[in-house]
């Protein structure tokens, strides 16, 4: 019997599940896990099968279904096209001005086609990567897929993130091509994508074609020779309905996805076609338990990994229905994800601890009056789940009948690593155990497993098929970030306890990494849009804890000579930050110091600040500057 509190799945969750018996599949598949995943791999199809399985004669540098053939576009569109599924919903998605549009696997599948015509048109090669930059609108979507269908590598950028960070990443990844957006709906407002865009295009000097899809209306600069109409372009007579996919090697690139880490620029992580489809496929199919009939919706943005895996890739690579939806959750009322899930009939909710406690706050009357009995499955990512608003969650959106899946996973493992699977019994507040065929552990300084309910180092003990393959233009910084403090096995950032039954509790980042809202932020991204203004000398920034955020930025700064502290210059400051790196990162407080505390090679000691902010000891400080 588990210890804690636990809550046991219903006889009618077991039923249904599509691991029935999870101690049965985890045994089978730790004890061999190339070929469990190999039988997931034949589920989907290749054009040509894999001469191994996994290849590991390069470590850290894996290497999964070596020799096969494959594109993932055609296992997401293509594969179902053929069968019934050809007339199936692939997408409903309601636009937050209440626009509703659906898409069938037919529809979606000439869409991508037609779009991939008109990339091919303009020079888009296999290995080229191209710059998506929107909000959440189809035509997102319709890009990913036009991109990898032609073999092509996108590079998703979050809507949420302003001129600097955009102008880094396209920089970075090399693109010739950007696709866009006039603007994106949020909370009533306009963000204004295109005008974003056009100021982090005179900051790098790659792209030479901008793609721009109308949504919101209002008058954009459209520079004539670069700039094009999405539409237009769509009704050319060379955006024809038919267009052959590239055939992909299983190890070729699907995707970067830019993220933060520990120092200095946010670094791209590497997705391929093969092994990233079959774990998401694998963890979709299983944790989310999809059914034909389900009306699944992931309430992430397709600018994160959450949003490639589990909306884009993982729903089509399964037949599911997804369901998208374009803006806040409480526009114009604090009701309106339960309006739309009684509306559309919603099965499997997706989301983060972050906009569970956003909508708690309004209380439970908004959420009761709505008929949510659709609902069957809840989900969770992006950080630790509070038990408070597990329960909530549970009781009030769930009805107690529906088990939530609180998933751990990063943007480099691709696909969710610790979870519990419908049948599992929970515990509020743990992502329970590893899934099945993946192998953790928790380290101390020296390598050695820790104790039950001791906290340590998480990481990953075997390769998995959707696991990063590098990181892009840097190998030397895949090694040493991921791989050489305990060499052999995958470092991931953050600390973790397991209790006496194997459940895993996640405590945080151990690096430089701040999750606000569930999102990925570095101290370095803040620190330098902060110097980056004329008054600022040093920066620093911390993560804090915050009710609805998990975390908020706190930030000190040093001022250069001649500047003076004032609240209008704390104002200025933190528009500045919002305007480089992007609304998400605004700090919460700004305080003017006039010394930061550092190590004596000049390395700031973030965690003495952070003791000090929470009245907390700071430990040892002997390496200290000062
Ligand atoms: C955190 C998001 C606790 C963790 C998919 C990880 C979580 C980082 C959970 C990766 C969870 C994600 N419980 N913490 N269920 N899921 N995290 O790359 O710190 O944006 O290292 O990927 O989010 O963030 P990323």
């Amino acid at each position: 019997m588990p210890v804690g509190e636990v809550y046991y799945p219903s006889e009618e969750v077991i039923k249904n599940a599509n691991i029935k018996n999870w101690d049965e599949l985890n045994e089978r598949a730790t004890k061999d896990y190339e070929g469990f995943w190999e039988e997931m791999a034949n589920e989907l199809d290749w054009f040509d099968k894999w001469q191994k399985v996994l290849d590991d004669s390069n470590k850290p540098f894996y290497k999964w279904f070596t020799g096969a053939k494959t594109n993932i576009v055609y296992n997401c569109l293509d594969r179902h096209i053929k069968t019934y599924r050809r007339n199936k919903l692939a997408l409903i998605w309601e636009g937050e001005d209440g626009q509703l549009r659906t898409m069938s696997y037919f529809a979606l599948h000439r869409e991508v086609c037609k779009f991939a015509n008109v990339l091919k048109s303009m020079g888009v090669n296999k290995g080229d990567r191209v710059t998506i930059y929107m909000g959440r609108i189809p035509e997102l979507i319709i890009a990913m897929l036009a991109s990898a269908r032609i073999g092509a590598i996108h590079s998703v950028v979050y809507g949420g993130f302003s001129v600097e960070s955009l102008a880094e990443r396209i920089e970075d990844s090399d693109s010739k091509v950007l696709i866009t957006a006039d603007g994106a709906y949020q909370r009533g407002k306009i963000v204004p994508l295109k005008q974003i865009a056009d100021e982090a295009l005179q900051r790098c000097g790659t792209v030479e074609h901008v793609l721009v899809v109308k949504r919101t209306g209002q008058e954009i600069n459209m520079e004539s020779g670069r700039d094009m109409w999405y539409h237009e372009l769509m009704n050319l007579p060379i955006a024809t309905q038919n267009c052959a996919f590239e055939i992909m090697d299983a190890e070729d690139p699907l995707f970067i996805l830019y993220t933060s880490g520990t120092t200095g620029k946010p670094k791209a992580i590497l997705h391929t076609h093969g092994g990233y489809m079959v774990g998401v496929y694998t963890t979709l199919k299983y944790v989310f338990d999809i059914k034909e009939e389900d009306r699944y919706w992931c309430a992430a943005d397709p600018g994160w990994i959450t949003g490639h895996s589990y909306i884009v890739y993982g729903p089509l690579l399964n037949g599911a229905t997804s369901f998208m939806y374009e803006g806040a959750p409480n526009f114009p009322y604090p009701n309106r994800w339960w309006q739309m899930i009684e509306k559309y009939g919603i099965n499997i909710l997706y989301t983060a601890p972050t906009a569970i406690r956003g909508l708690m706050r309004f209380g439970e009357s908004w959420v009761k009056r709505h008929n949510l009995s659709s609902l069957r499955l809840l989900g969770t990512v992006g950080e630790p789940i509070n038990p408070e608003a597990w329960k909530w969650y549970f009781k009030v959106v769930g009805n107690e009948k529906c088990p939530i899946m609180d998933t751990w996973w990063q943007t480099e493992t691709g696909m969710f690593m610790i979870t519990p699977t419908p049948s599992v019994p929970l515990k509020p507040g743990s992502g329970t155990r590893p899934f099945p065929g993946i192998e953790m552990d928790i380290l101390d300084e020296n390598g050695n497993s820790v104790k039950p309910n001791e906290e340590g180092y998480l990481v990953i003990k075997t390769p998995w098929p959707a696991m990063l393959r590098t990181v892009y233009k840097d190998p030397e910084r895949y090694v040493n970030q991921y791989w050489s403090k305990y060499p052999g096995y995958y470092m991931t950032g953050d600390s973790a306890r397991r209790d006496e039954d194997g459940y895993y509790w996640i405590i945080g980042r151990v690096d430089d990494v701040i999750k606000v809202s569930g999102y990925r932020l570095g101290t370095a991204e803040i620190e330098s849009a902060l110097v980056s203004h004329p008054a600022v000398a040093e920066a620093a920034a911390i993560g804090l804890p915050h009710d609805v955020k998990g975390n908020a930025i706190y930030t000190y700064v040093i001022l250069k000579n001649g500047y003076e502290k004032s609240s209008a210059l704390i104002e200025e400051l933190r528009n500045h930050v919002a305007h480089e790196v992007g609304p998400i990162a605004k700090p919460e407080s700004i305080e003017f110091v006039d010394s930061l505390p550092k190590t004596r090679s000049g390395k700031i000691m973030r965690r003495v600040l952070k003791a000090r902010a929470l009245g907390h000891d700071p430990g040892n400080i002997s390496t200290m500057e000062d």
